[in-house]
C-alpha cells in the first residue's frame, strides 16, 4: 500500500540503491539499512537511512520496531566471487549470519514478506545446459553457496514460522540508471562492463579476459546480462506477489541470451567509438564457463518483461552513469 515501509538492505549499493528509486516512485517509503562497507552513503536518496549491520542484531531489531516494515527486499552481501574464494570464512559470516540474524529478526517482528537475492552462480558449470528454476545447484565457490545456504534458511523459516519468500536468481546485472542518478560504483571494481571501461578511459592499463580456452564459441565466457532497472522491475513485481499472499516461489531473472567476454567487448566498442585495451591472463577461480537462464518463469507467473536488458542499452547506460564520476568517500 502507498506509504508503507520496505526494509532494504543493502540499500546503499548498486543494486539496491535502485530498488529505492523504484520503490519510491511506486509509493512506498524505502528504509535502507546499509553498513556501507560496500555501499555508499550518497547512493541513499530515496528515503530513511539506517546505518547498521546485519551482525548486529539489536540495530536490525530497532530498524523494526522504529519502521514496522511490511517486507523487506535483502540485497545486503558481499558479492565478489574471487574474494569468496580467498576468504570464505569472510562469506559464511556475512552473507549467512547475516541472514540468519535477520530473518530471526523480522519473523520476531511480526514481518513475514521477504524478496531475497540469490545468484545463477549456485548452479555452478552445467556445460551448456539452460537453466531453469529446478536445475541442481552446485556452487563452484563460497559466495554462491552462502547464497544457496540462504535460500535453506528461507526455506526452514517458511515451514515452521509462516516466512514467504521470493526468492531471485539473478544473471549479470549490468547497466545504471538512466537517468544517472545512481549506479555501479566499487572500489576495487570487478565486474566486467565497469572493468572495460575503466580499462577503455585509461583509468586501468588494460582489461585481463579471465581465460580463453572455455568451451565456448569464442573461447571466452558466457554471461546472461540483465539491466539493472529491469531487475528491480521484476522486485516491484515481487514485492505484489507477497503482498497478494500467493507464497514463496524462486524465479530466475535473465534473459535468455548469452555473450561472451569478446563480444561485450566488441559491443562496448562499436556503441563508443573507444577501444578496449586487453590481455589475456588465466582463468578466474570460481568461473563457469557459460551461464544463461530460462526466465519463463517470471514473464508467465510475474509478468515481467526484460525490455531494457538489450547489451547496447546496457553499455550506454553504464557509460553515461560512469562519466559523471560516480561516488566519492565521504
Ligand atoms: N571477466 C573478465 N575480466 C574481468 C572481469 C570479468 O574476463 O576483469 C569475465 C569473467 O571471467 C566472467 C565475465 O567476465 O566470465 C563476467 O564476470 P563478472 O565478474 O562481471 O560477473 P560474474 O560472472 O562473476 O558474476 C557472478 C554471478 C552473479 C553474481 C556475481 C557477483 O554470475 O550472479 O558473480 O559478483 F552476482
Amino acid at each position: 500500500m502507498s506509504g508503507d515501509a520496505i526494509l532494504v538492505t543493502g540499500g546503499a549499493g548498486y543494486i539496491g540503491s535502485h530498488a529505492c528509486k523504484v520503490l519510491a516512485q511506486a509509493g512506498y517509503v524505502p528504509v535502507t539499512f546499509d553498513n556501507v562497507s560496500t555501499g555508499w552513503e550518497q547512493a541513499v536518496k530515496f528515503g530513511p537511512f539506517v546505518r547498521g549491520d546485519l551482525l548486529d542484531r539489536a540495530a536490525l531489531e530497532g530498524a523494526f520496531a522504529e519502521h514496522r516494515p511490511v517486507a523487506v527486499l535483502h540485497f545486503g552481501a558481499l558479492s565478489q566471487v574471487g574474494e569468496s574464494v580467498a576468504s570464505p570464512g569472510l562469506y559464511w559470516r556475512n552473507n549467512v549470519v547475516g541472514s540468519l540474524n535477520l530473518v530471526e529478526a523480522m519473523t520476531a517482528a511480526g514481518c513475514r514478506n521477504i524478496v531475497f537475492s540469490s545468484t545463477c552462480a549456485t548452479y555452478g558449470d552445467q556445460d551448456g545446459v539452460v537453466l531453469t528454476e529446478d536445475s541442481r545447484q552446485m556452487p563452484l565457490n563460497a559466495y554462491a553457496a552462502s547464497k544457496r545456504a540462504v535460500e535453506d534458511i528461507l526455506r526452514d523459516f517458511e515451514n515452521s514460522k509462516g516466512l514467504n519468500a521470493v526468492v531471485f536468481r539473478y544473471f549479470n546485472v549490468a547497466g545504471a540508471d538512466p537517468e544517472a542518478e545512481i549506479g555501479e560504483w566499487h572500489q576495487p571494481e570487478t565486474h566486467l562492463i565497469p572493468v572495460l571501461i575503466e580499462a577503455a578511459t585509461g583509468k586501468r592499463d588494460a582489461l585481463t579476459i579471465f581465460g580463453d580456452d572455455y568451451s565456448t564459441p569464442d573461447g571466452t565466457c558466457v554471461r546472461d546480462y540483465v539491466h539493472v532497472m529491469d531487475l528491480v522491475a521484476a522486485h516491484l513485481q515481487g514485492l505484489d506477489w507477497l503482498l497478494q499472499r500467493k507464497g514463496s516461489r524462486v524465479f530466475n531473472l535473465g534473459t535468455g541470451q548469452g555473450f561472451s567476454v569478446k563480444e561485450v567487448i566488441s559491443e562496448f566498442e562499436a556503441v563508443t567509438g573507444r577501444p578496449v585495451p586487453f590481455v589475456y591472463g588465466p582463468r578466474r577461480a570460481g568461473d563457469a564457463a557459460l551461464l544463461v537462464s530460462d526466465c519463463r518463469r517470471a514473464k508467465e507467473e510475474l509478468g515481467w518483461s526484460a525490455d531494457r536488458s538489450i547489451l547496447k542499452q546496457m553499455i550506454e547506460d553504464a557509460w553515461r552513469w560512469y562519466r559523471t564520476g560516480g561516488y566519492r568517500a565521504e
